[in-house]
């Protein structure tokens, strides 16, 4: 009789539509091999780190069709990063303490024969980290920002898009109305991804991103033509780390625990910078937040997420560990580690999709 073997599955970081299609996709694929059983690691690697630990074996019970469902059944968070794990000291200041190595003993002690961490940026480096000291660990990207390179689309970013496109559709009737200029803030720190998108799926006078930074004059003489030549009502689609040429965005503080400082609120700055620039008409702004990674994933990345799922563990099958699954050209191949680490992926200036954006009548305000 073939030995039994096991593979643990864990989400880290923001949560994001189709994660549970990924999970079901690997337990699915997993269950066709008669040895292998399929476990869940609860809050990413917390549920290995912590005392007792929380990880559920993931029977056919638990993951029939959750592909359909948002979030995770895996639970997740953005404050359990092993190398730099927030640990809070007597005087209730937080120190950061590299935890890898204990993790890597208590994988080690689980005898799991692959991992597959489903992850954006952040915890693709977490990762290759891990497998440099030794652990059976495959990467699948997840993110609604579109933002890592070694990939053509992340899953959850198609959902983002037509969400926020729905929520545009919705501003444009009123804005027609009013005769407003409406202001629709969407998710994205550094990479305009959705926003870009959703302008040009929206048909936005406007459109702000942290790749271009924009000038205010530019922006009042566009929304200046359009109330005089064209329909008397601007909508414009900025993401939450855009910034003016010569200015900062606002951001909050966010809790101290956390991956990254929390942003939003760059609609309302943008609003109070119009006006003082002498843009007469009224602005609304509308922020849209987490609604853009809720809910339900659409069919493309049920799919997507899907395919993932089954080819982490087609890797885990092979022994292919160090790489992340990836979809480049219309295929779902692998990548290393190393190259999905490696670069950030920026919407770029001279990209034809910014091209063409423009070629619509789109200003990036710059
Ligand atoms: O990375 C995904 C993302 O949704 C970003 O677009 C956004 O800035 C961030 O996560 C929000 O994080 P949190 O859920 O911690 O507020």
């Amino acid at each position: 009789m073939e030995k039994t073997k096991k593979v643990l599955i864990l989400t880290g970081g923001g949560d994001c539509p189709g994660l549970n299609a990924v999970i079901r996709g690997v337990a699915k694929r997993a269950r066709k091999e008669k040895n292998w059983e399929v476990y869940g690691s609860i809050e990413a690697f917390n549920g290995v780190l912590n005392e007792p630990q929380e990880i559920i074996k993931l029977t056919s019970k638990r993951t029939a069709g959750i592909h359909i469902r948002g979030g995770t059944i895996l639970k997740t968070t953005n404050k359990g990063n092993p190398i730099q794990f927030p640990q809070k000291q007597a005087d209730g200041t937080i120190k950061f303490i590299d935890r890898s190595d204990e993790l890597v003993k208590k994988l080690n002690d689980l005898h799991f024969d692959a991992i597959i961490n489903i992850g954006g940026d952040g915890s693709q480096k977490i990762s290759k980290t891990l497998f440099d000291k030794g652990v059976p660990i495959i990467g699948v990207p997840k993110t609604i920002d579109n933002d890592l390179s070694a990939t053509d689309l992340t899953f959850g970013f198609q959902t983002a898009v037509q969400i926020a496109t729905d929520s545009f559709d919705k501003l444009v009737t009123t804005a027609e109305s009013h005769h407003r200029v409406m202001i629709m803030e969407v998710m994205g720190r550094d990479a305009g991804w959705i926003a870009l998108h959703t302008a040009i799926a929206g048909g936005a006078e406007i459109c702000l991103i942290p790749e271009i930074p924009y000038d205010i004059e530019k922006l009042v003489k566009r929304i200046e033509l359009r109330y005089k030549k064209g329909r008397g009502f601007v909508n414009i689609v900025i993401a939450e780390g855009a910034k003016p040429k010569d200015g900062t965005i606002t951001a909050s503080a966010g809790e101290k625990e956390s991956e990254h400082v929390r942003l939003g609120g760059v609609a309302f700055q943008l609003s109070k910078q119009l006006k003082d620039a002498g843009v007469k008409a009224e602005i609304r702004e509308t922020v849209l937040g987490h609604v853009q990674r809720g809910g339900s994933p659409v069919a493309f990345d049920r799919v997507l997420a899907s395919l993932f799922g089954v080819k982490a563990f087609e890797l885990a099958l092979e022994g292919k560990f160090g790489h992340m699954v990836a979809l480049k050209n219309n295929s779902i191949v692998s990548v290393t580690l190393k190259e999905a680490t490696k670069d950030y992926n920026f919407v770029k200036k001279d990209s034809y999709l910014v091209q063409a954006a423009k070629g619509l009548g789109i200003s990036f305000g710059d």
